[in-house]
């Protein structure tokens, strides 16, 4: 672990999380989940914000500006959240009134016993872990409560070892499969999502046994395409201070695509990371895609 990783994040229960998220932690373990909630869980940048907005839509039943009320990060509570000066991700989760949408980037055995207690849903959303690789390294780039990577190999190399913020992707992926038949889990990937928004729309409303017409999926499925995300606003981060979120490096809303890696893995480190992956993920039964 390089010495910008070790200052910044610290192991719970084996998890790499940031140090003010450990210093509470105890306030999520104890965390009160309701039998209406809808939690979208993700390891990073697997298209958390975009399930997100999808699904405040689908509550808003495609309103425009119901959903322009307010910013994706109050309008779906970040569960685990903790900067100091802000209010937590629990605090604001107690306030909010019912039905709530939840996000949260816990590995599965770190989720609050009170969401299975309570039979809350969970769409999960996984993404290739190439791509996450190369959108959670531009991502430490801007964002200050997270270590600055030496450089993209480094990055790569700390990300495959699991020595980065939510510990392993594989770890992660492979976790909340594995135990997606016993709670309400709906498990999507996010190639699917670009390939056919619609498809997985639909899935996420058969899971929330929801009925929306034609017409409104469609809409929908417009809003939330990522050139008309880029320039909103309310979820493209851009009400975050730069002191948080530095976005002249680089935009939150970047690029948005499946096989971007190919633009950022050297001939050597594909060649590594594959053979890693194999072992990690031998029969896992999970397969993504690195290019639709
Ligand atoms: P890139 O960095 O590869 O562009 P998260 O919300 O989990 O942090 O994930 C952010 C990633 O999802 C970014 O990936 C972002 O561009 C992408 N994303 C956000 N909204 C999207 C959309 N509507 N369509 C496709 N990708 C989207």
């Amino acid at each position: 672990m390089d010495a910008a990783t070790r200052e910044l994040l610290v192991p719970v229960h084996g998890v790499l999380m940031t140090k003010p998220l450990a210093e509470t932690w105890e306030d999520v373990k104890r965390f009160q989940a309701r039998p209406d909630d809808v939690v979208i869980a993700t390891y990073p940048k697997a298209g958390t914000t975009w399930a997100s907005e999808i699904l405040d839509m689908i509550y808003c039943e495609g309103d425009k500006e119901k959903c322009r009320r307010d910013t994706i990060y109050n309008r779906v509570p970040y569960l685990e959240f903790q900067i100091q000066g802000m209010p937590s991700g629990v605090d604001q989760l107690n306030a909010t009134p019912s039905p709530r949408l939840v996000k949260t980037h816990l590995p599965i055995q770190m989720m609050p016993d009170s969401f299975w207690e309570k039979n809350a849903k969970v769409i999960y959303v996984a993404r290739n872990a190439k791509d996450l690789a190369v959108s959670y390294y531009f991502f430490h780039l801007t964002v200050s409560p997270l270590p600055q990577p030496e450089s993209w190999d480094v990055f790569l190399y700390n990300y495959m070892k699991g020595n980065v913020c939510y510990g392993s992707w594989h770890d992660h992926a492979k976790g909340w499969w594995e135990k997606r038949h016993d709670h309400q889990i709906l498990y999507l990937f996010y190639e699917d999502m670009k390939e056919d928004p619609e498809r997985e729309i639909r899935k996420m409303l058969k899971f929330l046994e929801k009925d929306m017409s034609d017409d409104i999926v469609k809409k929908i499925v417009h809003l939330t395409s990522f050139d008309v995300m880029k320039n909103n606003d309310m979820v493209n981060y851009k009400t975050l201070p730069s002191e948080v979120m530095d976005q002249t490096i680089t935009p939150f809303m970047r690029k948005g695509i499946a096989g971007d890696w190919k633009n950022h893995f050297t001939v050597a480190q594909n060649e590594k990371f594959d053979e890693d992956y194999e072992r990690k993920m031998e029969g896992s039964g999970l397969h993504f895609r690195t290019e639709i």
